[in-house]
């Protein structure tokens, strides 16, 4: 069983101090019984990084699933979300969440999308408060352009430790990587799978040189670029062999011309 959330070359760092496991389990669209068994099998199959919202309605079923793996709340790393219609009870809408997750802190709050297309200063400096009084471990955004995360972090002096984003390789943006870098966001890519086109024949046909799948390619083709990956699956199989993914490198030219799929 592979235990990725542990290894050391397998999280990265954060403009605030913490990491974050380079790859974690998605559950949006999963609800009810099916959220808390496909998280129960997650953590069963090595994840240490479950990223749920507000909006999925499913923290209680994520919290469930938790406790009765048994593991220790620090070894794995949870997310959640503020709802951007939230704006306003944002304290309310954290305390919800850390009730229904069964936990006394999130490592990651992000604003789920900008409310109402604006950068939701007032939100940012509920999220600065909850950090400083420990609530919450690092905070971050979603959905959000360069200018607003500049905004937020004028108004502040904070800057969100993460973005969470659309990605795959057909989406790779290497301009937004390097400024993302240079402002100390790490980027967290979202939909890796529905973002892609799983039967490309560059990503069949690198997939077929190693034995693995294409979703498994583009999991590694995260990990190698330093960007963190969350894919959903509701399936035992699919949620075990998206985690499986340590067996085998890309060479850098494989990872450029996936980079290039963005081209197409
Ligand atoms: N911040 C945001 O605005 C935002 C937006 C969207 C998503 N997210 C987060 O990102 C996570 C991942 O994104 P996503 O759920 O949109 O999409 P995704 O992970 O790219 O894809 C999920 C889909 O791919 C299928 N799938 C899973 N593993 C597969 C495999 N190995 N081979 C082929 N198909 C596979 C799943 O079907 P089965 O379930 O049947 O396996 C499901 O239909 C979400 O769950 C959520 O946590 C965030």
């Amino acid at each position: 069983m592979t235990n990725i959330g542990l290894a050391s070359d397998l999280v990265v760092p954060l403009n605030d101090g913490r990491r974050i496991p380079l790859l974690g389990f998605g559950t949006w669209q999963l609800r009810g019984n099916e959220a808390r068994q496909a998280v129960s099998r997650a953590l069963e199959a090595g994840y240490r990084h479950i990223d749920s919202a507000t909006g999925y309605a499913n923290e209680t079923e994520v919290g469930a699933a938790l406790r009765e793996s048994g593991l220790p709340r620090e070894e794995v790393f949870v997310t959640t979300k503020l709802p951007p219609d939230h704006v306003g009870r944002e304290r309310r809408t954290l305390e919800e969440s850390l009730a229904k997750l069964d936990a006394d802190h999130l490592d990651l709050w992000l604003i789920h999308w900008p409310p109402g297309g604006t950068a939701g200063v007032e939100s940012w400096r509920v999220f600065v408060q909850a950090q400083a009084e420990g609530l919450v471990r690092s905070i971050g955004v979603s959905n959000y352009s360069l200018d607003q995360i500049d905004e937020l972090t004028s108004a502040t002096g904070v800057t969100p430790a993460v973005n969470q984003i659309k990605w795959s390789p057909f989406l790779f943006d290497r301009s937004l990587v390097e400024a993302s870098r240079e402002r100390g966001v790490v980027i967290e890519g979202y939909s890796p799978f529905r973002a892609a086109r799983l039967n490309d024949p560059v990503l069949t046909e690198i997939a077929g040189r190693y034995a693995m799948t294409p979703a498994q390619v583009i999991i590694r083709w995260h990990l190698q670029h330093g960007i963190v990956v969350i894919p959903k699956s509701a399936q035992r199989e699919r949620i075990e062999a998206n985690i499986d993914v340590l067996g085998f490198e890309l060479t850098p030219e494989e990872v450029a011309a996936l980079d290039g799929l963005s081209g197409h």
